[in-house]
């Protein structure tokens, strides 16, 4: 599967929705999540996101690999987003700031 990490915390840019095949991107207030059961590690939505959220399992950053496990237990709770929205309002400000976890709202 692929993983979404905590740059995309308060951005939330949903670039990376438009362009997967199968629809396995679900959204929350401030952050998405991809279902691990329904990824089918195409990576197609990696190069689209602007924060560089995004990555195989296998290359998740030593300091997310928390994500792994936030990304299957949220995928259960929020509902499934198919279509590119306008990021959150300060995205650009959020996009390069570090230790998002703190904001992420469930
Ligand atoms: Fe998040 Fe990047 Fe997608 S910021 S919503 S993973 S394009």
């Amino acid at each position: 599967t692929h993983v979404v990490t905590e740059s995309c915390i308060r951005c939330r840019y949903t670039d990376c929705v438009d362009v997967c095949p199968v629809d396995c991107f679900r959204a929350g207030p401030n952050f998405l999540v991809i279902d691990p059961d329904e990824c089918i590690d195409c990576a197609v939505c990696v190069a689209e996101c602007p924060a560089n959220a995004i990555f195989a399992e296998e290359d998740v950053p030593s300091d997310q690999i928390k994500f792994i496990k936030i990304n299957a237990e949220l995928t259960r709770n929020w509902p499934s987003i198919t279509k590119t929205v306008a990021p959150l309002p300060d995205a650009d400000d959020w996009k390069d700031v570090k230790d998002k976890l703190q904001y992420l709202e469930r």
